[in-house]
């Protein structure tokens, strides 16, 4: 039976209406895979992502005194020390356990040490005590004690036999960098 042309247009429409539809329903279907792809990527990289230096600007501090306009955050040369100073990852990266993760590689995903060491206050003293007790869970401890050690011992060996002076930073302004007037 014969259409009437009326009707084989509508149905042209229709289906060309249909298409136009699916074609844009593909298009943003895409685009969202697309947004995901990326999303995911970038999501993935935030732990992995080796960073050549890293600007130490934490903000839980419950009261931060080394910062701006005072003085400058740190800029730690993460890179710098790998490569050039030959220190490996395991020798600042550890577990839940402290044990060294001498097997870190580039790509591997890292956790950053404020997630465990997340008190964000050091003790205060107790009546009785000479000295406030030191927790390594706060995170100033917890660097201070992994670079400031680190940093004495290569003094140490460099001449200075308090590890004071020499070529790596070891005192306060040395690292907490007064900021320029
Ligand atoms: C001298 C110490 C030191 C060495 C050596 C070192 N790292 Fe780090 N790394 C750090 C510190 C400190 C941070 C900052 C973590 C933070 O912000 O809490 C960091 C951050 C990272 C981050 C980013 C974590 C994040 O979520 O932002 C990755 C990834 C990483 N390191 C991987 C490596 C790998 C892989 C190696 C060895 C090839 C390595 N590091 C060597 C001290 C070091
Ligand atoms: C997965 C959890 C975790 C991460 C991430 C972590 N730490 Fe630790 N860290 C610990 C634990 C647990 C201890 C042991 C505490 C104790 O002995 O009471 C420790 C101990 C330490 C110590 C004392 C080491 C010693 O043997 O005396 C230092 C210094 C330290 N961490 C620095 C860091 C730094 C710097 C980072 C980041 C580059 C980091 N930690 C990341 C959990 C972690
Ligand atoms: C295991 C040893 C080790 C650890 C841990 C370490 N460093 Fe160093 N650092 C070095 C050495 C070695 C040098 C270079 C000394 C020289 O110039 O010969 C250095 C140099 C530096 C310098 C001056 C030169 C530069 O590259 O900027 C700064 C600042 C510094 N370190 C900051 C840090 C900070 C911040 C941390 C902790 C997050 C840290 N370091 C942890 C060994 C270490
Ligand atoms: C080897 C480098 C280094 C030396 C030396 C050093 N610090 Fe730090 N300090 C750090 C790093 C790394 C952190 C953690 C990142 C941050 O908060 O900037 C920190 C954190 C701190 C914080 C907590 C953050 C804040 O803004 O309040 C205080 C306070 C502090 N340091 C005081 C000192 C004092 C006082 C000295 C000298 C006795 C000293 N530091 C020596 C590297 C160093």
């Amino acid at each position: 039976m014969e259409i009437p042309l009326v009707k084989r247009q509508n149905k042209l429409l229709i289906i060309k209406g249909v298409k136009q539809i699916m074609n844009k329903k593909l298009l943003t279907l895409l685009l969202t895979a697309g947004l995901a792809v990326i999303f995911v990527a970038t999501g993935l990289y935030a732990g992995t992502d080796v960073p050549d230096t890293i600007t130490m600007d934490y903000n839980q501090y419950k009261k931060r005194t080394k910062k701006p306009p005072k003085t400058k955050f740190i800029v730690f040369t993460h890179m710098k020390h790998n490569v050039e100073y030959k220190i490996s990852c395991g020798d600042c990266h550890h577990d839940a356990d402290n044990k060294p993760l001498n097997d870190l590689k580039i790509g591997d995903d890292v956790q950053k040490c404020v997630e465990c060491h997340t008190k964000m206050a050091k003790p205060k003293k107790k009546k009785g005590e000479k000295k406030a007790k030191k927790d390594i869970m706060v995170l100033e401890t917890a660097m201070h004690g992994n670079c400031i050690d680190c940093h004495k011992e290569v003094n140490i060996k460099a001449g200075d036999p308090k590890g004071k002076k020499g070529p790596a930073p070891a005192s306060c302004t040395k690292c907490h960098l007064k900021a320029k007037k």
